[in-house]
């Protein structure tokens, strides 16, 4: 008998630190490799969260906290949902995990019986399903493709929908794709979920302030005030202060789902660090003045990157509206010949070849649910990026039909 647990046949590890391990083992065996793989910005946290968090350990804020979060961190988070997202909650609406990812394991495992359907359009984040198997329901993948922008349309929805549908999660700007919806295409899907009370909403809006070009940030629950009271709306500090390492994330939704995740934090992590939670705090009451120098970097960088991977043989390249990752299909390179002769079936292969041929490492979109794709993070130098796609670009040349 195995000591571990028959649930955990279910799932996998993360294939995106998968990759991120298999790069850095190259790189200390002493290959040349730009890791493409990484889900978190160059940029260093800003000084003045940093100061949040040195202030918080002078004045002793070093013990517990309540589960859920300090109530001054719940008044900051109740701010900002009003101020950005025209959205009300009050404290007991709020909770505050180690991340975006706790947050969302929590509301998983607080709401999902045995056998409830969550609806996850792909590509997706790649704990989604995960998270959703471990708590016992079924992931239902709904297919998002190239031609129609990565996003969900309203008729795909209805007809995933069925009486054990619990939940659709929506995740905007997107992680791997960085699509992002529009106020209209929210109100269509919202629209749909009008019509079926069963279903719940979870909104990961975690690429909130990433975004490019003018475009505009809505949330379901902004979008159709009559979804409040099922919707979910998750949010964190990682992405946009650059503080992946802090792990603070947060959420606000329904009393009773929040009691409830906050329940099972009790018994698992309790509070977030209270440090983190100081500095989070520090983030979300600060000038936002230092996004836009970041954010204009990154597009920056995602324009060359678009432009050149499109450039490359086989490789097609949507612009995306937010977030830090492109997607580009390599349907165009499969079933061709590498120098060594070996034939690329899959994205795994094509990914395979530009680690092993050119040292690059990205992830393949069968991680993500969509294939043939891969995903790039372009949260890295300008330089870095550019040496990647110019030997992305010989590598896709030197295969032969
Ligand atoms: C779509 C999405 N949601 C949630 C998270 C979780 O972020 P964190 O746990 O660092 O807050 C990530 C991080 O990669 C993400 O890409």
């Amino acid at each position: 008998m195995s000591i571990v647990a028959k649930r955990l046949g279910r799932i996998k590890p993360s294939p995106t630190l998968a990759v991120i391990a298999k790069a850095k083992e190259l790189k200390a065996a002493g290959r040349d490799v730009i890791g493409l793989g990484g889900g978190e910005p160059d940029f260093d946290t800003p000084d003045f969260v940093k100061e949040g968090a040195y202030a918080a350990i002078r004045s002793g804020q070093t013990k517990y906290t309540a589960v859920d979060g300090t109530p001054e961190l719940k008044d900051a988070i109740i701010a900002k949902f009003k101020r950005d997202n025209g959205l009300t909650y009050a404290r007991d609406q709020i909770t505050v995990g180690n991340g975006g990812k706790q947050v969302l394991y929590n509301a998983l495992m607080a709401s999902v019986n045995e056998g409830d359907e969550v609806i996850i359009p792909a590509p997706y984040w790649v704990s989604y399903p995960d998270m959703t198997i471990l708590a016992g329901g079924t992931p239902v993948f709904v297919e998002c493709p190239q031609q129609d922008g990565f996003k969900l349309r309203p008729e795909v929805l209805e007809k995933a929908i069925t009486p054990r549908t619990r939940w659709l999660i929506l995740n905007s700007p997107s992680n791997p794709t960085g699509a992002a919806y529009t106020r209209s295409e929210i109100k269509a899907l919202t629209d749909v979920l009008l019509k079926h009370p069963q279903v719940s909403l979870i909104s990961d809006d975690i690429y909130e302030k990433i975004i490019y070009d003018r475009f505009e940030f809505f949330t379901p629950a902004q979008v159709e005030p009559e979804l409040y009271d099922r919707t979910l709306t998750v949010n964190g500090v990682s992405k946009v202060y650059a503080m992946t390492g802090w792990r603070i994330g947060y959420a606000g939704g329904p009393r009773e789902l929040i009691r409830a995740m906050t329940d099972i934090q009790s018994h698992s992590t309790s509070n977030a660090s209270s440090i983190s939670q100081a500095a989070a705090l520090a983030a979300l009451n600060g000038d936002e003045a230092f996004l836009a120098e970041r954010n204009a970097a990154f597009r920056q960088r995602r324009d060359m990157v678009v432009e050149m991977l499109n450039a490359a043989a086989g490789l097609s390249c949507p612009k995306p509206e937010g977030a830090f990752y492109v997607y580009p299909s390599c349907a165009g390179c499969i079933g061709k010949k590498t120098p060594d002769g070996k034939v690329l079936e899959t994205d795994g292969d094509f990914v395979n070849y530009l680690l092993e041929s050119v040292g690059v490492a990205c992830v393949q979109g069968a991680a993500f649910g969509l294939s043939p794709c891969f995903r790039i993070s372009y949260a890295t130098s300008t330089e870095a990026l550019r040496e990647a796609c110019t030997r992305i670009q010989k590598a896709c040349a030197a295969l032969r039909p």
